[in-house]
């Protein structure tokens, strides 16, 4: 859906040429390397066979050392993007600027999940995601909690050999977080400790438009499934192409663009580095399924963190019970941190601090320094440096 007002910014005509960022048509291993840093893929496979690509930064600009203790003492962090992204998210910057690229400099060892179905996790063992039946997009941030992230930290664990490791999520990042701990409490205990940015249980006072469309949720979904798209928003060749002509050309048509994206996020322009517009516009939306997005909005109506709601009838065949089950989130026992900001239009002050309130372990609740701090400040804004990723490196060492 907010990806669709953003296409209707971007219809009218053809600019001219100004400078095109040549960014724009590198892969996220493509912009590591450019940017100065090793970067290596990973598949993992899931235990329902959905193939996931994890990108890690094994270390930063100065070098692997030659102490191999050292090496083992270099604690993994996985990152994970929010809805509609990738791993992407977190290196739209300089070296001195995005969380990834500054993490790996002050020596861990940078995981970069990427969600079922999204560009980069876009395959499985047997289902095919082009096929006819559309089984391959027959999920939600349920199967992302309960498969993708347990399989994401097993894998990492088994290559570093650690024990534990750091999680820092953002958005939907976080909800497969809270989904997955609270499914599978024993993964608990594998996480020394992790990070909300911008965190998503519950969506009762969701700001942005999404929520209009949230009582149509059945409509639209059936809709989508009529026409055949059981994926939702991928990343395509033509849209970079727009992007390229729009996006990139004039100011007014950035502004355009960037409006976009900030309607659905909330407003922030002085936090917003132009220059990287067209680079996050040509990896995102990544896509993700249908459902995921309804989902979502299923939750704006229900006010509850849940389950998918298939239906009384589908649900009593699932879950063995007409209403989707709830979360528990007293099971969610690793040390969770939240930064929030005033100004998110999906992670709202009000649905965090209910989140704080119902986890048994949340050791940082941190509202950023900033009234006009937006959801993807967290990650793209230009004091993401100082104020979110200065604040992590300082909380890390004491888990
Ligand atoms: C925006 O990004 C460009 C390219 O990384 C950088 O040169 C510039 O300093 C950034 N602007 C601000 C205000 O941070
Ligand atoms: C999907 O995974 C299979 C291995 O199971 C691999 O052979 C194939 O190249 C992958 N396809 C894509 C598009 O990555
Ligand atoms: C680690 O992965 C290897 C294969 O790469 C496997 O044989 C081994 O059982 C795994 N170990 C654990 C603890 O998962
Ligand atoms: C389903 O629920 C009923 C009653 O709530 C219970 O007796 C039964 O064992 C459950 N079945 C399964 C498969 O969980």
């Amino acid at each position: 859906m907010p990806y669709l007002l953003l296409f209707l910014f971007l219809l009218p005509g053809v600019l001219a040429d100004d400078d095109i960022n040549p960014d724009i048509y590198l892969d996220v291993p493509g912009l590591i390397t450019k940017y100065g840093f090793p970067v290596e893929t990973h598949i993992v496979q899931t235990e329902d066979g959905y193939l996931l690509t994890l990108h890690r930064i094994p270390h930063g600009r100065q070098g692997d050392t030659e102490d191999h203790n050292r090496v083992m003492a270099r604690q993994p962090i996985l990152m994970q993007h929010g809805l509609l992204s990738s791993s992407s998210s977190w290196i739209m910057g300089a070296p001195e600027k995005a969380p990834a690229y500054i993490m790996a400099d002050a020596g861990y060892d940078i995981w970069l999940g990427n969600a079922r179905g999204n560009t980069y996790s876009r395959n499985h063992t047997k289902l095919d995601p082009d096929g006819r039946d559309g089984k391959f997009w027959d999920f939600s941030w349920d199967e992302m909690g309960y498969f993708d992230v347990p399989a994401m930290i097993d894998y990492i664990l088994n290559k570093t050999g650690h024990t534990t490791l750091f999680y820092i999520g953002h958005s939907m990042g976080t909800t497969m977080f809270f989904a997955g701990m609270s499914a599978r409490p024993e993964y608990n205990s594998k996480v020394k400790a992790m990070f909300a940015l911008g965190p998503v249980a519950t969506v009762s006072h969701i700001l942005s438009p999404i929520r209009l469309l949230a009582p149509l949720t059945r409509e639209i979904e059936a809709l989508f499934l009529l026409l055949g798209h059981n994926e939702f928003l991928p990343h395509n060749r033509l849209f970079t192409k727009w992007v390229e002509k729009i996006c990139a050309a004039q100011r007014y048509t950035k502004l355009m663009c960037v409006n976009s994206i900030f309607l659905l996020t909330g407003f922030d322009q002085a936090q917003f580095n132009m220059t990287w517009l067209p680079v996050i516009l040509a990896n995102n939306p990544a896509g993700t399924s249908v459902r995921t997005v309804a989902h979502y909005a299923q939750e704006v109506e229900s006010g509850k963190f849940q389950h998918y709601d298939f239906g009384s009838r589908e649900n009593m065949r699932r879950y063995n019970q007409t209403k989707p089950p709830q979360y528990n989130l007293k099971n969610v026992v690793a040390p969770v941190g939240l930064l929030w900001g005033i100004n998110d239009f999906l992670a709202d002050p009000k649905d965090v601090a209910h989140l704080a309130g119902s986890l048994p372990n949340m050791v940082h609740d941190v509202c950023m320094p900033r009234p006009s701090f937006n959801h993807i400040d967290f990650i793209w804004g230009d004091d993401a440096d100082k104020l979110v990723v200065r604040l992590l490196l300082k909380y890390l060492p004491f888990y």
